[in-house]
Formats: structure tokens, C-alpha cells, sequence
């Protein structure tokens, strides 16, 4: 429980691109109150467009007062300040890219039942999360689906993890008797056909001028579904981050995805 009902925020990577739009987005909305900002990269004196100081010493001591962390730092260092946190009595919001698998074990094994709660969210997008969800719902009707992500020419991986997730939980999503076997064309190209993710094809585009698409098709006698999401800018991120920011005092442990927060 929140002390006055307004739950107090420090953001992780305050100088960074998601980062610094987190703490706009807290400064300016109900219920949440932006108390401490951290970047090691913030020269001295730097403060957030709402005035906060943002201190260059990364250590939790920075986030003192706050209720929910918030961290939009780097794969390397995340881990690491979620444990910060969890030791200082800080619920977490995890934007951070990198929670392998067993990273999430180990943390869930460290959160136990909580408090303090942490909420890792791979993909804030709303509209990403229904795209998933309702791929998911389509799958038992379809002979085939395909996923094609398209992002900006400057992303370091491919496919995107939001698309290899798509596939896994597509696969999972006919539990009885899997998806068709079916034959396929002959790559005159090879990978022609993008990349198998078990029964799934998964393709990328790299182009100028995208920021984040994805989209699932579906096929089977006589009639295809599409399911697109677009992302236009971060600001696309916002709404699930203070959804997620607001709902971790009251989740239990770790919680993963934005699925149960938006009630999926
Ligand atoms: N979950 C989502 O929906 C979502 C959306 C966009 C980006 N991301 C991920 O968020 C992360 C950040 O992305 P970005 O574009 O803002 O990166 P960025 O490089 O612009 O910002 C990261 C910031 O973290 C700071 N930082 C590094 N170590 C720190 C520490 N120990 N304590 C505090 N701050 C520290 C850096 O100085 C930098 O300013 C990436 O992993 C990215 O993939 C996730």
C-alpha cells in the first residue's frame, strides 16, 4: 500500500531516449509524482524537463523516497539494479531488453512472493501486447501463420524479440495436434522463406524511415487474416508504463508482460 495514494517514481537511464520520456510522462500524470532521476551520463547539475536533479551516481541511494523504480538503462546493467532495488525495499518496472529465460528464474526465485514486486515488460506497446494476444486467439483457425516485423534499418538483431515471442506462443497456441504439417517452396533464394521458429515462418524488413511493425498472417482455404500493429514514436510506450508503474505495489512477486496488468 502507497502512502497518500500517490505512488512515488525514480527512474533508471533518466538521460536516455525512454528514459527521459518516462520522466515527462510521470511528471505530468495523475497519481504518480517523478522523485529522483538517475544517469551516470548526466553531467552535474542536469535536471529532467520537469526540473528534477537527475544524480550521475548510479548506486540505489539516488532512488531514495521512491516506491517503484523504473529502469530504462542496458541489458548489463539491469539485472544488477533490480536486485539494488529489491534489497531497498523498491518495487520495479523493468523496460530493459536482455531478461533471458533464466534470468527470469533466477529473479523470480530472488522476488519470491514479494514485496517489493517486479514487473518485467518486454514490450510496452499496447497495441503490440493485443496483436499477440489476439494472434494467439486466431491460431486454432488457421491452416498456417506467418509473422513479419518491419523496424528501422538501425536495429542491431533480427528477428525482433517481440516476434520470436509471437512465434513461440503461436506454436503453443494449438495445443492439440500442433500446427499441419505442410510442405513447403524451393528456396531458389536461401532464406527465401525468412526463418523457421518451429512451425512458424518468421520474416524481417530493415528499411530507413520505420520505427516498429509487426505484422501475423493467417491462411487456410478461402480467406486470410491479418493482424498489423504500427509504432509510430515512444510515446507509443507511455500508457504501458504507467500502467505497469501503478499496478506493481499491488502485483504479487514477479510478474511478466503486460498481460495480466491490462487484465488479458
Ligand atoms: N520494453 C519496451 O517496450 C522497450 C521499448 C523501447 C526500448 N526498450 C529497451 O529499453 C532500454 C533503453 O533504451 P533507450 O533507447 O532508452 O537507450 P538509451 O541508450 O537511450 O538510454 C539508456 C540510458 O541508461 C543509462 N544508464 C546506463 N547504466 C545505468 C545505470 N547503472 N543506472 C542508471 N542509468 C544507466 C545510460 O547512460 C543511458 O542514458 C533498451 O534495452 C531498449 O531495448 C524497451
Amino acid at each position: 500500500m502507497i502512502r497518500g495514494g500517490v505512488i512515488r517514481v525514480g527512474v533508471l537511464g533518466a538521460a536516455g531516449r525512454m528514459g527521459s520520456l518516462v520522466c515527462e510522462t510521470i511528471a505530468d500524470a495523475e497519481g504518480v509524482e517523478l522523485v529522483a532521476a538517475v544517469d551516470p551520463t548526466a553531467s552535474l547539475g542536469a535536471t529532467t524537463a520537469s526540473g528534477v536533479e537527475i544524480s550521475p551516481d548510479p548506486g540505489v541511494l539516488s532512488l531514495a523516497g521512491s516506491d517503484v523504480a523504473v529502469d530504462f538503462t542496458h541489458p548489463d546493467v539491469a539485472f544488477e539494479n533490480v536486485i539494488a532495488c529489491l534489497d531497498a525495499g523498491i518495487h520495479t518496472v523493468v523496460g530493459t531488453s536482455g531478461f533471458t529465460h533464466e534470468r527470469l528464474e533466477e529473479l523470480s526465485v530472488r522476488v519470491g512472493s514479494g514485496p517489493p514486486n517486479v514487473a518485467v515488460v518486454p514490450n510496452f506497446a499496447i497495441g503490440a501486447v493485443l496483436m499477440m494476444w489476439m494472434a494467439e486467439k486466431a491460431a486454432p483457425w488457421f491452416d498456417r501463420a506467418e509473422v513479419i516485423e518491419l523496424h528501422h534499418d538501425g536495429k542491431a538483431d533480427a528477428p525482433s524479440g517481440t516476434a520470436i515471442s509471437t512465434a513461440e506462443r503461436l506454436a503453443a497456441a494449438r495445443d492439440s495436434g500442433g500446427w499441419p504439417e505442410r510442405g513447403d517452396s524451393t528456396e531458389l533464394l536461401p532464406g527465401a522463406r525468412g526463418a523457421a521458429a518451429g512451425p512458424i515462418r518468421v520474416h524481417a524488413v530493415r528499411l530507413p524511415g520505420i520505427v516498429a511493425s509487426q505484422e501475423v498472417l493467417f491462411g487456410t482455404t478461402g480467406q486470410t487474416l491479418t493482424i498489423r500493429h504500427d509504432t509510430f514514436d515512444r510515446s507509443a510506450f507511455m500508457p504501458g508504463v504507467l500502467a505497469a508503474v501503478k499496478a506493481v505495489p499491488d502485483l504479487s512477486g514477479l510478474t511478466v508482460g503486460l498481460e495480466a496488468i491490462l487484465g488479458l
